[in-house]
């Protein structure tokens, strides 16, 4: 296995079946870059969305120019990772040898293999201390898309802000439910039955089932109203959100930015005991179809993450 290793290869955009593990050449850092080897990464709704070049018009076009035109250019899909690096480039700076880290391969991807190339100055931070890797993996993906959108909508301005998560049980959803708390928010928290006991031990102070009440009728008026599913329009929260009030969702043309400071923050938060990994189902790169299927559900609670190696 010397020079090799095993991937998840996607031969073609399609369901989870065009994934394929196979052994394949392991890739070789640049001078400003590291190789990591991958401990546990996620299978998350961006890597499913990806592998199946899910986007509605004429942005399927914007994923073709940037992912490739008939199958991913860089047929190794995974965006996040924790892992240990094993080589770095003449010109890293950041990191070293040893250092256990986590992060965002970025649109290169990679991180469904054993082995990955990393950017050193990328999205990157040391692991927090207490978590194991596949902890880890899972503070990434929901962890930077919530911060994003929380902080965009002005949480850490706010006095005891009543926030409204909609879809609260996905990967984003959890998050956000704990990055509000952190900002001292009042949370209510939009789910279904299968999701309650998640979003009350995340510490959501109210639940709405959307499978029996609307949450677009509910008397009490909100400062921030976040979708993280991308199932509401911004026309849902009239009537709930307070003057001035902000609607914000992952659903709109805007994409949440991948920052190292954002890892770096989520990294002490989760030291601190401020936020949990929400884990729900772990599989082995060999299994790598299942977890897609699973991802494909849109019932996952929490994060879906791949042990890769031991
Ligand atoms: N704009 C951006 O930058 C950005 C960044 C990240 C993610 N996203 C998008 O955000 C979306 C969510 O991502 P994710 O990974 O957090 O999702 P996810 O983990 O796959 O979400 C699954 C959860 O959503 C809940 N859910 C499904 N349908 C629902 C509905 N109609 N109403 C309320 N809850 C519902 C499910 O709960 P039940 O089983 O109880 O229904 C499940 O717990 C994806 O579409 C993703 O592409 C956008």
């Amino acid at each position: 296995m010397e020079g090799k290793m095993k991937a998840a290869i996607c031969t073609a955009y399609g369901p989870p079946e065009v994934l394929k593990v196979l052994e394949v050449p392991k890739p070789e850092p640049a001078a400003g870059e590291l190789l990591v080897k991958v401990m546990a990464s996620s299978v998350n709704s961006g890597d499913a969305r990806i592998r199946g070049l899910r986007a509605p018009g004429l942005l399927k076009w914007v994923m073709r120019i940037l992912f490739g035109f008939t199958k991913p250019r860089q047929p190794i899909l995974g965006l996040m990772f924790s892992g240990v690096v094993v080589q770095a480039g003449k010109k890293a700076v950041h990191f070293k040898p040893g250092d256990e880290i986590f992060g965002s391969c970025g649109s290169k991807m990679g991180a469904h293999a054993q082995f990955a190339v990393v950017k050193d100055g990328g999205v990157l931070a040391k692991k927090p201390e207490n978590a194991s890797f596949e902890e880890a993996a899972a503070l990434v993906f929901g962890g930077m898309t919530a911060l994003y959108f929380l902080k965009k909508a002005g949480i850490q301005a706010l006095q005891e802000p009543r926030v409204l998560i909609y879809g609260a049980t996905g990967s984003v959803g959890t998050a956000a439910i704990e990055i509000a708390k952190y900002h001292g928010a009042q949370v209510t928290s939009v789910c279904s039955e299968r999701g309650v006991d998640l979003a009350k031990s995340l510490g959501s102070d109210n639940i709405v089932l959307y499978t029996r009440e609307d949450f677009r009728l509910l008397d009490e008026k909100f400062d921030i109203v976040f979708d993280a599913v991308g199932k509401t329009v911004k026309k849902d929260s009239t009537r709930i959100l307070k003057k001035g009030g902000k609607y914000l969702s992952v659903g709109g043309m805007d994409v949440a930015s991948e920052k190292a400071e954002q890892l770096r923050f989520l990294k002490t938060l989760f030291e601190e005991g401020k936020i949990k990994a929400n884990i729900d189902k772990v599989y082995g790169l060999e299994d790598i179809v299942e977890a897609h299927r699973y991802v494909d559900s849109e019932r996952k609670k929490g994060n879906v993450i791949l042990k890769i190696a031991d």
